[in-house]
C-alpha cells in the first residue's frame, strides 16, 4: 500500500463517495457543488490537498485532506518561530473496505509524509468517531467543551464597540493575543473565510439568513463568529477577552446577532484562557455540555515538540 496526491479527476470521484457522510441537506449534485466551490476557495487552492491510499494493484482504498496551517513554536526568550502544521479532514473509507485497516494505514503514511516537510510542526484533526483509531497512530486528545448560550433580542451593536465585517478579519485577528503556551495554531484571515464560506453555501437550505456581522470588539476584547456549516447556530471562531465584562459584551453581541439573523444557538468551544469569564457564563444561563463529535486531537510531527495541555484548539481550526 502506498500514498498519493489525488489528481482534479480523482477528487471528484471521491466526492460521489464521500456524499454517502457527509452530504445531509445536499442532493448528490449540491454536494459535487459544495466541494467544487470549497476547493476552490483561496484558501483551499494554496493549502489544501486531498490523498489516496493505494492498494498494489491501484486500487483506492482510503482517503483524506490534509490543510496547511500556520503554527508558532516560542523560544525561551519568547520570540515566536513559524511553522506549517496540518490539519486533517474528511478521513474516508468505503463501506465495503471498512474494518481492514486501510485508515490506520493511510493514517500512518500521511504522518510519515507530513514529518518530511521542511517547517513541520504537528498535526492536528477533529475526530467524529471518538478517540481511539487516531490515538494509534500517534494523536493525543485535547478537552472538547462546548457553552451554548441562547439567542436574545436586541441590536447587536449595543454592548459593544464595533461589529466587525468582511474585510475586517485581518485586523480582528491582529488584535488577538496569541497563546501563553509553548506551541500553538494561530488561522490566517484566509482560513477564517473558508468557514464563511461553508456557511455561504449552506445558508439557503437551514432557513436562516447570514449574518450581516462576523464578530465584535468591545475594549481590546476581540470575537470572530460565523455561520459555518449544516446547523442553525453562530459559531464563535476566535474569542480573545481581556476581562469577564468584556467577554459579557461580545457574547452578548453574538446572542443578539444569533437572534437578529433567526439562528438557535451560540456555541462557544470552550478554551483554556476562558477561564476567568466562565462562571459568569453560567450565572446567565449558559449550559456547558461535552462536545458530539470534533473532538481535537494532536500529534506532533518533529521530536520533541512542546505540547501543552493548554494548547487551545478553537472552532476557528477545525476543518
Ligand atoms: C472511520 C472510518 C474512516 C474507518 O475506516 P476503516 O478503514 O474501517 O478504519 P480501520 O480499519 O483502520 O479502523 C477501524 C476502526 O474505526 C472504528 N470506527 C469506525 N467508525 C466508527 C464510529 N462511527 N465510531 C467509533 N469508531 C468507529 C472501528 O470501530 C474500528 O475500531 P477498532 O479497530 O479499534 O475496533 C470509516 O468507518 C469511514 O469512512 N466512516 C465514515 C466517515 C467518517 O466518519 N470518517 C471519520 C471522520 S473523523
Amino acid at each position: 500500500m502506498h500514498l498519493v496526491a489525488a489528481t482534479d479527476e480523482q477528487k471528484v470521484q471521491r466526492d460521489a463517495l464521500t456524499y454517502s457522510a457527509w452530504g445531509r441537506l445536499l442532493t448528490p449534485e449540491g454536494y459535487a457543488t459544495r466541494e467544487q466551490l470549497l476547493r476552490a476557495h483561496p484558501w483551499a487552492r494554496s493549502d489544501m490537498r486531498t490523498w489516496l491510499l493505494r492498494g498494489e494493484d491501484g486500487a483506492v482504498l482510503a482517503s483524506c485532506e490534509t490543510f496547511r496551517t500556520g503554527s508558532f513554536l516560542r523560544t525561551a526568550e519568547g520570540s515566536l518561530v513559524p511553522g506549517d502544521s496540518f490539519a486533517i479532514a474528511s478521513v474516508f473509507t468505503e463501506e465495503r473496505l471498512r474494518g481492514h485497516g486501510y485508515a490506520t494505514r493511510l493514517m500512518d503514511l500521511l504522518a510519515a509524509e507530513l514529518e518530511r516537510q521542511p517547517r513541520a510542526h504537528a498535526a492536528l484533526l477533529f475526530s467524529d468517531v471518538g478517540p481511539r483509531l487516531y490515538a494509534r497512530s500517534g494523536y493525543q486528545e485535547l478537552p472538547a467543551w462546548d457553552w451554548h448560550l441562547s439567542p436574545t433580542p436586541g441590536d447587536p451593536g449595543e454592548p459593544v464597540d464595533s461589529l466587525l465585517r468582511e474585510g475586517d478579519l485581518g485586523r480582528a485577528l491582529g488584535r488577538m493575543r496569541r497563546p501563553e503556551v509553548p506551541f500553538f495554531f494561530w488561522p490566517t484571515p484566509t482560513q477564517l473565510d473558508w468557514h464563511l464560506e461553508r456557511g455561504r453555501i449552506y445558508v439557503e437550505h437551514l432557513g436562516c439568513s447570514l449574518p450581516p456581522s462576523l464578530g465584535a470588539t468591545a475594549g481590546t476584547s476581540t470575537i470572530l463568529w460565523g455561520l459555518v456549516g449544516r446547523s442553525t447556530e453562530l459559531a464563535v471562531l476566535m474569542l480573545d477577552a481581556h476581562s469577564p465584562s468584556e467577554a459579557r459584551a461580545l457574547l452578548g453581541a453574538a446572542r443578539r446577532e444569533a437572534s437578529r439573523s433567526g439562528l438557535s444557538r451560540v456555541v462557544l468551544w470552550e478554551e483554556p484562557s476562558h477561564a476567568p469569564f466562565l462562571p459568569l457564563l453560567e450565572g446567565e444561563g449558559a449550559t456547558r455540555v461535552a462536545r458530539d463529535g470534533s473532538l481535537p486531537m494532536v500529534r506532533p510531527l518533529r521530536p520533541g515538540l512542546p505540547l501543552s495541555p493548554l494548547l487551545p484548539a478553537p472552532r476557528g481550526l477545525w476543518v
